[in-house]
């Protein structure tokens, strides 16, 4: 038997026992006579004391072991004299007879301790021994958790989990897919799935009315901390369902699992922001709302003035900092900068202070005095000793640019407290953008998803004015999941895809399965993904998914641990009719 106890569950209750434990050298210290190891594994570090005088072979042995060796130790637990109440073996050691070496280790590349730090590229090269520090087992734990729980709520409200394939059909929306080539059909591919989005439709047509699956999904597009390539989703579809069926199941599993992970009560409905209005107030469709600090427009008092930057926007606006209007020419300048940064692209920054003694003072002071200043603080409902950021240019631009800043200022005046957790859901998207690379509408969310029907008659006029049945759940300004109610009518289905500048033929190539599929008794229905890669990292208070991915990609799309994308032999290449240009 390697071990009768783990290193983290001995404690004074269990003086004078006999244990044996397994684990891996976390340090050693020689005091006088004694040496004392800390032996750890995944429950916790377990003092092992060697006495010189009383064992001196053993205790010699004991010395020669380095960081990380993997060790049995047989002895007694004994009280400490010098107790550690930081740990709960803290009050206890192993006094030890008996010593094996399972595996002697090298020295390794950082030290295995909370708060080493190793650099970046070399945790990630070595990433099974980040795995062995504290802070990466806790979230790997923290995700064990909320899988478990998604489980458990979702399995007592009657859905079921199926698994869908991994090798399926590229199609040309969405983000780019990741394919794979076949050695039995060549010169043809798989794809990796997006989301299993069509096959969870399939199974409602198949009448397993309420499906979910931990699945994960694979999409190639550009790396940031929230996003990798490939990544895990609560995927989930009901059938007989509207949109409000779905929001209250899946505010409930959300309300649950904040219940079960963190101890919170959330007892609120989630406010549900139509996305137009999302947009004007925060600028995003994923606002931050532990905060308020709402964009506010100006353009009619502020445009045709005589300040020519302003006369020329399509879009006046800003944001009221409580209290801000002691900021320095330092401090404005940065912010200027900030917003000017290319990533953010404004053209440059009008500042407006209300200082506490009523004077007013603005770096548009040769264009506006203090009574047309003064209107623009009603507007924003300033106080004295705020200060007012403006920006003016082209809507959309603008309207995002002032969504960073509003970040920014959070951040600067402490409002992004993640010790609090404010969601909300965002509604009635649109069902088409237009994009002028490509000339045509793009589905918002999908092509799958249904407009909304009030809206139908613009759907042939003014497709832009269409909204969809379309929902997006934001904690604290991260989109955790999205979703909609779906098309289930082979016509409207056709429809979208005409819309969406697909021939009929290209429609029935890509996506004849699920139209076909509708010929045969469609339910009516609709569903959600969450990340949970997101969701783990919001009820970890971290923004980086990768700290919640075992094995995660670095920006580049990487592992370098197992050094991956790599060339493949030439026998691989040859056996799937492929030739590498170079
Ligand atoms: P969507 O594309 O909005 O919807 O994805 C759902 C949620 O998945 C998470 N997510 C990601 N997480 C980590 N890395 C990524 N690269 C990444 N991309 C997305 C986000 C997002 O909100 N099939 C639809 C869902 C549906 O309609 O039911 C879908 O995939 O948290």
């Amino acid at each position: 038997m390697y071990r009768t106890h783990t290193c983290g569950e001995l404690n004074i209750h269990d003086v004078n026992t006999i244990v044996t434990l397994s684990g891996w050298v976390q340090r050693s210290r020689d005091l006088g006579g004694m040496t004392f190891l800390d032996l750890r594994d995944r429950y916790g570090i377990t003092q092992l004391v060697f006495n010189m005088e009383t064992d001196p072979e053993l205790c010699k042995k004991a010395r020669k072991l380095g960081r990380e060796y993997v060790v049995q130790a047989i002895g007694t637990v004994t009280e400490r004299s010098n107790k550690n109440k930081n740990i709960p073996t803290g009050e206890i050691e192993i006094v030890v007879d008996n010593l094996t070496v399972l595996n002697p280790a090298e020295v390794p590349p950082f030290t295995i301790e909370t708060n080493t730090d190793g650099g970046d590229e070399l945790r990630m090269k070595f990433r099974y021994l980040d795995l062995r520090r504290d802070p990466l087992k806790k979230n790997l734990l923290l995700r064990h958790k909320l899988a478990q729980e998604v489980r458990s709520y979702l399995n007592s409200m009657n859905f079921i989990e199926i698994e869908t394939p991994y090798l399926i059909k590229s199609t040309p929306e969405g983000a780019r897919d990741f394919v794979v080539p076949s050695r039995m059909n060549q010169g043809q591919f798989y794809a990796l799935p997006q989301s299993p989005q069509t096959f969870k439709q399939l199974l409602m047509i198949s009448g397993y009315d309420r499906y979910y699956q931990l699945a994960r999904c694979f999409r190639d597009e550009d790396l940031r901390a929230d996003r990798q390539p490939e990544f895990t989703q609560i995927d989930c579809e009901m059938s007989f369902v509207v949109q409000d069926d779905v929001l209250n199941t899946f505010e409930g599993l959300v309300k649950y699992l904040f219940l079960k992970l963190k101890g919170l009560d959330l007892r609120d409905t989630f406010p549900r922001i139509p996305y137009d209005e999302a947009i004007r107030d925060y600028g995003t469709d994923k606002p931050d709302l532990r905060f308020e600090m709402k964009i506010k427009e100006i353009t009619s008092l502020a445009k045709n003035q005589g300040f020519r930057i302003f006369d020329q926007a399509e879009y006046i606006g800003g944001i009221c900092a409580s209290s801000c209007a002691d900021y320095s020419r330092k401090q404005l300048d940065k912010l200027t900068s900030f917003v000017t940064q290319p990533q953010i692209g404004a053209k440059g920054l009008v500042f407006v202070k209300f200082n506490e003694d009523g004077s007013v003072k603005s770096s548009v002071d040769k264009f506006f005095d203090s009574e047309a200043l003064n209107k623009w603080k009603e507007v924003f409902q300033a106080k004295a000793g705020d200060l007012l950021l403006i920006l003016a240019g082209d809507s959309t631009a603008t309207l995002t640019a002032l969504a960073e800043l509003r970040l920014e200022m959070a951040n600067q005046m402490g409002l992004r407290d993640n010790k609090l957790f404010v969601p909300l859901w965002v509604v009635d998207f649109p069902l088409l953008e237009w994009n002028d690379e490509s000339g045509r509408y793009h589905a918002k969310h999908h092509p799958f998803t249904s407009p909304k029907s009030e809206d139908l008659r613009f759907l042939e006029s003014d497709p832009s004015k269409v909204h969809a049945d379309a929902y997006d759940l934001v904690i604290n300004g991260v989109e955790i999941g999205g979703g909609s109610i779906r098309i289930h009518d082979k016509q409207m289905q056709q429809k979208m895809f005409r819309h969406l500048g697909f021939t009929d033929e290209l429609a029935e190539t890509q996506f004849g399965f699920l139209m076909n599929a509708f010929k045969y008794g469609a339910p009516p229905h609709g569903g959600i993904a969450l990340g949970f890669d997101r969701l783990a990292a919001l009820f970890g208070g971290s923004e980086s998914i990768r700290d919640f991915i075992a094995f995660p990609k670095n920006n580049s799309g990487r592992d370098i641990m197992i050094e991956s994308p790599s060339i493949i032999s030439n026998n691989q290449l040859n056996e799937l009719n492929l030739k590498v240009r170079q």
